[in-house]
């Protein structure tokens, strides 16, 4: 009988690779033909990658993982995540255990329309644009999802509404904005919104007489953001404490932010990755989302009710399960599959829920035993090939750096050298 999720995921990370693929076969999440493709070292073949990018060599090749143990509004999850990092797919699944056992995570996305802007760099008088346009707007919304958003129609999305911004130019003059409104269902919408609003310059231009100069997406998509709440139980109070003292650095101090937000991107950029999505938007959604109201903060916080610590994630998290690489390439359609979300609002949800719990991971070290010690003992390995360490001497060199922390609680390079020249040095000396 299949074992479920929860089942595989104890003493995952103990199992070798081989035996992580049959688990996941085991549960359903993959199938036969997904582990033989894995262990073949996934796509090798360049004619896809030609079809991507420009000028291809080759294929850049980071590693896969998989964080366990995560359960979100009630769903068991296997998270894929493509990241080169040490340590951030151990801490998402340390972290989501400890959830797991005392608290819960859910999710919400609020609002679903994505934004596409239309410039006019000079417009004579503002008020005059604005109301041309206006009076426009259910006839240029209609040719706009008959002509161009049609497929979207069909689905139960497309252009909703569309307004105008006036941004003084600083020399006296207006610039005037169009936010095209647009929900685009299950995909990210960046094509298609692209397309509406190069198809509605020219009706623009006419009704309102004046010239528009560029049409492009916003990623700052403020009008659907996606929300993670964690509440965990029974934790210690000076725990929770730190915790909520090191949210407030992060919400009060920009550089204390953005290295919280990194921590959180850790969670969300290796799904991305993973499943074929465009991680530089949401990265710059994030960001300037996280700079709001002028200064730059956080885009998690968490405060202390009684002995129950609450979290939350906030930001805009626009991704797509259908279209381009999502579907594409082999490796992320099988990421998806793994996965097992059935919409966009989902992967979002999920990816936003592992952001959350990728910065608490980190928040539980920074407030507790620092950051270096487990940073540190899964970075042993990368330090001991780094030095140039051959498989036989690898174990040696490991168990040598290991000492080492756990005296002095800091390793480097240097040290792995010094370790593995002194062991080929005692290897060659005559005894
Ligand atoms: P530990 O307590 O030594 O781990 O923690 P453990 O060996 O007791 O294992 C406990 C569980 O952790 C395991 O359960 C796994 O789920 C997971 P099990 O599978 O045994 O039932 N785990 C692993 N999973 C896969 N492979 C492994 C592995 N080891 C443990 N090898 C750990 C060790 C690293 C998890 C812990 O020290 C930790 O969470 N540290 C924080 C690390 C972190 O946050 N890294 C992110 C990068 S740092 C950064 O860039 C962001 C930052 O600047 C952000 C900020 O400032 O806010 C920090």
């Amino acid at each position: 009988m299949a074992r479920t999720l929860k089942e595989i995921f104890k003493g995952f990370s103990k199992l070798n690779r081989k035996e992580r693929l049959n688990a996941l076969e085991e549960s359903g999440v993959i199938e036969s033909r997904d582990v033989d493709y894995l262990e073949r070292g996934g796509m090798k073949d360049t004619s896809l990658g030609e079809k991507f990018i420009e000028n291809v060599i080759g294929y850049f090749q980071i590693p896969l993982g998989v964080a366990t143990n995560f359960r979100i509004d009630g769903k068991d999850y296997a998270i894929p995540m493509a990241v080169e990092e040490t340590s951030i797919v151990a801490a998402a699944s340390k972290t989501a255990k400890w959830i797991r056992e005392n608290g819960e995570i859910k999710t919400e996305v609020i609002g679903s329309e994505i934004i596409g802007q239309i410039q006019c760099a000079t417009v004579k008088n503002f008020a005059l644009f604005e109301s041309a346009l206006l009076a426009q707007k259910k006839y240029l919304i209609e040719i706009a999802n008959r002509e161009v958003a049609f497929g979207l129609v069909r689905r139960g999305g497309g252009v909703t509404d569309m307004t105008v911004r006036r941004i003084p130019r600083g020399d006296g003059r207006d610039m005037a904005i169009v936010h095209v409104m647009m929900n685009p269902c299950d995909a990210m919408g960046a094509n298609i919104i692209n397309q509406v609003c190069e198809f509605l310059k020219e009706p623009i231009e006419q009704f309102t007489g004046e010239k528009v100069t560029m049409c492009i997406l916003s990623n700052l998509v403020d009008t659907k953001i996606t929300k993670a709440v964690i509440v965990l139980k029974g934790i210690a109070s000076d725990l929770a404490e730190k915790i909520e003292e090191a949210s407030l650095f992060a919400e009060q101090d920009p550089y204390r932010a953005a290295t919280n937000n990194k921590g959180v991107l850790n969670g969300i950029d290796p799904i991305l990755i993973a499943t074929g999505n465009d991680w530089r938007a949401v990265e710059a959604g994030i960001h300037a989302f996280a700079a709001r109201d002028g200064q730059y903060r956080s885009v998690t916080k968490w405060k202390r009710e009684g002995d129950t610590l609450v979290g939350i994630f906030e930001a805009p998290l626009i991704v797509g399960v259908v279209g381009g690489v999502t579907t594409l390439h082999p490796t992320a359609a099988l990421c998806m599959k793994m996965l097992g979300v059935t919409s966009a609002n989902e992967l979002s949800r999920v990816i936003a829920a592992v952001g959350l719990v990728q910065n608490l991971g980190a928040l539980k070290a920074l407030t507790t035993v620092g950051i270096i010690e487990g940073h540190m003992k899964l970075h042993i390995k990368n330090l001991t090939l780094g030095a140039g360490a051959q498989e036989g001497e690898v174990p040696i060199v490991q168990k040598k750096l290991e000492e080492i922390l756990a005296i002095r609680k800091r390793i480097s390079l240097s040290n792995a050298i010094e370790i593995l020249n002194d062991l080929r040095a005692s290897e060659q000396s005559p005894h």
